[in-house]
């Protein structure tokens, strides 16, 4: 069996609850690139060993295919940010937790799913600056520059897409959506 088998609906819409999406990146598009990155990842942490950090929910996906794509000595460990609004007009306050690895003196490789406006990232890269590893790159499989709002270093990235909603591998709807192989784009008749 083909390991980059495209699934039936590769080709078309679906539908998820009340929204249409279309095609954007096939499943053969991700794995090729993942293991472009991988390749390069191995590259450069060559006698070293890097620990991944995925970001939950949405990178599980991504990071999992990456660190099989990573052909020497890794670990992984997963962090679930949880994000409320504050009283203030400043929004956002957020807290890590499932970090349980001593990450001073580490190698970090942080594995994102998308980096939208970039505050996820932002934020957790001053937490990590903070307990003192020694050195963190960056590695998102998704980026839409156009809606960046917080400065963040991404070394590297899958694909960069336009400023629109999109699921699958990882990424999802109203929970759904996130087993699918490709990645599926909003409609564009139906962007908010
Ligand atoms: P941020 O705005 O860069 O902080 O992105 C925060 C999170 O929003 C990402 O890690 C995703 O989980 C989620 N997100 C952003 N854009 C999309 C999208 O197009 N589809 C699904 N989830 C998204």
């Amino acid at each position: 069996m083909p390991i980059f088998n495209m699934p039936p609906h590769a080709n078309e819409r679906i539908q998820i609850r009340d929204l249409s999406f279309v095609p954007l990146i096939s499943e053969t598009e991700a794995q090729t690139r993942v293991l472009e990155i991988g390749a390069e990842l191995t590259t450069r942490y060559a006698g070293q060993t890097p620990l991944f950090i995925s970001i939950l929910s949405g990178a599980f996906v991504f990071a999992s295919d990456l660190i099989r794509a990573f052909d020497s000595d890794c670990e992984i460990g997963f962090v679930k940010l949880s994000s409320y609004s504050g009283t203030g007009s400043t929004g956002q306050v957020q807290t890590v937790m499932g970090l349980e690895k001593d990450i001073a003196g580490r190698h970090l490789i942080v594995v994102e799913d998308i980096v939208d406006t970039g505050r996820t990232l932002h934020f957790f890269l001053d937490y990590l600056r903070l307990r003192g590893p020694a050195s963190i790159c960056t590695v998102t499989f998704l980026r839409k520059p156009e809606a960046a709002e917080f400065p963040v270093p991404v070394d590297y990235i899958g694909f960069d897409i336009d400023n629109r909603f999109v699921v699958g591998y990882g990424l999802d709807y109203d929970g759904l959506g996130r087993n699918i192989p490709g990645v599926y784009q909003l409609e564009e008749s139906l962007d908010r």
